[in-house]
């Protein structure tokens, strides 16, 4: 198993290109499912996470290639389809799951298995059940599948409630929705960019889709959709994980391809803490404002509140700030994990259910931690970068889910850090 190994070594400076958005790629491909029409992405991020979706829709009977080296995924799904997604592919990313609702528009029926808790909570899917049954789907769960088939062989246009503003049930009944019969109506639904990037390729295959972007999402069902290309979206988490490596180093970056809407609430905590955040032409310029990072409270929410995906990082800022930050997790219920490994680095963390108090330490220590999950692992290597001596990342798997060159985009900017095979 891989190791990434971080040396702290003072500011960093220069450029980081930021990738097109792992989440929305990964509710982009299985668009594919609902046409017959070529579907081309442009921009994808070049990701292990990317593979594996590549893969599931393969299994399906959809054709995929990948061309510029991964950044332009070709889909195709003309012939008959397999309507079961199986769990060896289902289990490794909870993202399958985005095949049920294109798979039951289609094809009035689907079996996929369900994908089973993971690190940071346990991640049922009764939101995304609850909706696609309003829509006139009959599902029940056996032998570890949820078996999904749809009254008449078509979903009807139905007003769904979600108890939540759940991200992956607004994708995947978005996207039922575009072939029902009928309107469809979700109130409470998710408002992250990744929705708002899905509705508008959505829209360029023909689908009629009102108000991505606010709660109440509106679509009229058609009768089918035709092919398109689309260009992916800035990853916003890539994109609020470098900001915090010249916050926490010190030095100024530039990275390329951000801007402010996409990272609105995260920039408002980031200015007060004392980081300074400038739009260019070219993105996103950041840099510490004077002295030492000062304490702030941070509560994840939904979009366009602070982000969970990002706040693993922003513990690892806060880690050597003056003052004492609490951090409240309110999406997973699990997911300080980097907090005892960060401890280990010598921060000074305390955790209580769903909220974390953290008071910042003068420097941290290198030292061998372990990646829990993707963010964690990115918040450790962020926080090796401040510390005194080596940081050896371990179970580096985590990271190529969803940071594609991370060493190479880090070293572009001086940091010292290298990935050590096999070790
Ligand atoms: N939830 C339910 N029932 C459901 C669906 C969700 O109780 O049917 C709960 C979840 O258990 C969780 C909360 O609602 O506690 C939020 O879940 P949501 O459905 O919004 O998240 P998701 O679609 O499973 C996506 C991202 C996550 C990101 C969350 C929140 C993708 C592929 N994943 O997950 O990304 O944290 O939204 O913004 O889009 C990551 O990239 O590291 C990552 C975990």
């Amino acid at each position: 198993m891989d190791s990434i190994v971080v040396r702290g070594n003072g500011p960093l400076n220069g450029q980081i290109p930021i990738a097109g958005a792992k989440n929305a790629c990964l509710a982009l491909m299985p668009a594919t499912l609902l046409s017959d029409e070529p579907l081309t992405l442009t921009n994808a991020p070049r990701l292990s996470d990317i593979a594996t979706m590549t893969q599931l829709l393969q299994s399906l009977g959809a054709e995929v290639t990948s061309m510029q080296d991964g950044q332009v995924q070709a889909m195709s799904c003309h012939g008959a389809i397999n309507t079961r997604a199986e769990y060896d592919i289902v289990r490794k990313m909870r993202a399958s799951n985005l095949v049920l609702g294109p798979l039951l528009a289609r094809e009035g029926r689907a079996e996929v298995s369900l994908p089973g808790g993971c690190a940071i909570g346990a991640r049922p899917m009764d939101i995304h059940t609850d909706g696609l049954a309003k829509m006139g789907a009959e599902i029940d769960l056996r032998d570890g599948y949820l078996h999904a088939k749809a009254d008449g062989g078509k979903l009807k246009g139905a007003v769904i409630d979600f108890p939540f503003a759940s991200v992956g049930a607004t994708e995947n009944i978005l996207m039922a929705a575009t072939l029902a019969k009928g309107t469809t109506v979700i109130n409470n639904a998710a408002r992250e960019p990744e929705i708002v990037d899905l509705a508008t390729c959505l829209r360029a295959m023909g689908a009629q889709i009102d108000g991505d972007g606010t709660s109440t999402i509106t679509i009229q069902g058609v009768d089918r959709l035709h092919g398109a290309t689309h260009r992916v979206v800035t990853d916003r988490i890539e994109l609020g994980t470098y900001m915090l490596a010249p916050a926490i180093c010190g030095g100024e970056v530039e990275l390329l391809g951000g801007s402010i809407d996409l990272v609105g609430a995260f920039c408002e905590k980031l200015d007060a803490a004392g980081i300074s955040v400038e739009e260019t032409e070219k993105g996103l310029k950041v840099h510490r404002k004077n002295g030492r990072i000062r304490a702030v409270d941070v509560v994840t929410e939904p979009f366009p509140g602070f982000p969970t995906d990002l706040q693993a990082q922003m513990m690892a800022l806060l880690c050597t700030a003056e003052g004492t930050s609490v951090l409240e997790e309110k999406i997973f219920e699990n997911r300080f994990m980097h907090a005892p490994e960060l401890t280990r680095m010598g921060a000074n963390i305390e955790v209580h259910g769903g909220t974390a108090t953290v008071t910042g330490v003068d420097k941290l220590k290198g030292a061998p931690v372990m990646a829990t999950d993707l963010r964690a692992s990115v918040s450790l290597i962020l926080a090796g970068l401040a510390a005194e001596g080596e940081t050896r990342v371990g179970r580096v798997y985590h990271l190529d889910r969803g940071y594609e060159q991370v060493v190479r985009k880090l070293s572009g900017v001086g940091a010292q850090i290298e990935r050590v095979h096999g070790e």
